[in-house]
C-alpha cells in the first residue's frame, strides 16, 4: 500500500507496534522444553488480547497463529509438538491484521548457549536489516535493498536465500512490490516510491542459496542443514530515513 493520510500511519503503527510486541514477548518465553505449539499459542493469546488477527491464517489459512521454524528450517514451519532445546536457532515470524491493515515482523533467537556461528549469522542478519533500512529511500532503485544485504553477506562469508525475500504490505499480507530480492539484481529497474510501505527481511544462511518445501506443505528448509537467519521490520519509505512501523515501544 502506499501512505494516503494520517489514518493510515496511525492504524499501520498500532498493528506494528503489537506485532513487534508480540515478537518479543514470544522471544522472552523462548527455554529448553517449550514446544513450538506452546510458544505459538502465547503469541495467539497475545494477539488475541489486542484484538488482532493472525495474517498467515488469515491469507493463507496457515494451520498456526505465527511461523516458527527451528535450525535447517527457514521460514513458515508450523507450530506444533516439536520441544525446543539448548543451542538452537529459533526463528519466529509474526504478521497480524487489525482494522483492514496488516504489519509483518520477524527474528532470529538463539537459546543460549549460543555457538559463534550462530552468533555470528545473527548478528550479520541484522546488520544487513539495518544496513538495507539505511538505504530503503524513496527515488532510490529498488536493487539498492538486495545490494546491501548481499554485501554484508559476502563480508561475512555468508549466503543469501535467493528464494525468499522481502514484499509490499499494509493492507494485506504481501502486495506489490511483491517480491525484492535479497541480492543485487542489476535487472531489477524498479525505484522506491515515497508512502510505500514495504518490509526488508534478509534471510542469511551459512551456506545455502535457497529453500526447499520440506514436506509438509509450508515449511520451507535448507538442503545439508544449513542455518539460516531472519529479522525483518514493516517500514513506510521517505525522502529520508523510512519510518519503521514494527517498533516495540
Ligand atoms: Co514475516
Ligand atoms: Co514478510
Amino acid at each position: 500500500m502506499s501512505i494516503q493520510n494520517e489514518n493510515d500511519l496511525i492504524a499501520l503503527r498500532k498493528i506494528g507496534r503489537i506485532v513487534a510486541q508480540c515478537l518479543q514477548f514470544m522471544g522472552s518465553k523462548l527455554e529448553p522444553g517449550i514446544t513450538t505449539l506452546e510458544l505459538d499459542q502465547l503469541g495467539q493469546a497475545f494477539l488475541e488480547k489486542h484484538g488482532a488477527k493472525s495474517a498467515p491464517r488469515l491469507v493463507y489459512n496457515f494451520p498456526g497463529t505465527t511461523c516458527i521454524s527451528v535450525n535447517e528450517e527457514a521460514a513458515h514451519g508450523i507450530p506444533g509438538a516439536k520441544k525446543l532445546c539448548a543451542g538452537d536457532l529459533v526463528n519466529i515470524d509474526v504478521s497480524a491484521e487489525l482494522e483492514g491493515y496488516f504489519a509483518d515482523t520477524g527474528g532470529s533467537f538463539i537459546i543460549p548457549p549460543e555457538s559463534n556461528l550462530k552468533k555470528n549469522l545473527c548478528l550479520a542478519t541484522k546488520r544487513a536489516l539495518d544496513l538495507a533500512l539505511a538505504v530503503a529511500r524513496a527515488g532510490q532503485p529498488l536493487n539498492s535493498i538486495g545490494r546491501a544485504i548481499e554485501t554484508e553477506a559476502l563480508r561475512n562469508k555468508l549466503t543469501v536465500i535467493e528464494n525468499l525475500g522481502s514484499h509490499g504490505v499494509g493492507r494485506w499480507l504481501h502486495e506489490e512490490p511483491d517480491f525484492i530480492p535479497g541480492y543485487y539484481d542489476p535487472d531489477d529497474k524498479r525505484v522506491l516510491k515515497e508512502n510505500q510501505v514495504i518490509t526488508i527481511e534478509p534471510f542469511l544462511s551459512t551456506g545455502a542459496r535457497e529453500v526447499f518445501d520440506a514436506g509438509d506443505g509450508w515449511t520451507l528448509a535448507t538442503a545439508k542443514k544449513y542455518l539460516t537467519a531472519q529479522y525483518e521490520h514493516t517500514l513506510v519509505v521517505t525522502k529520508g530515513q523510512p519510518l519503521i512501523m514494527t517498533l516495540p515501544g
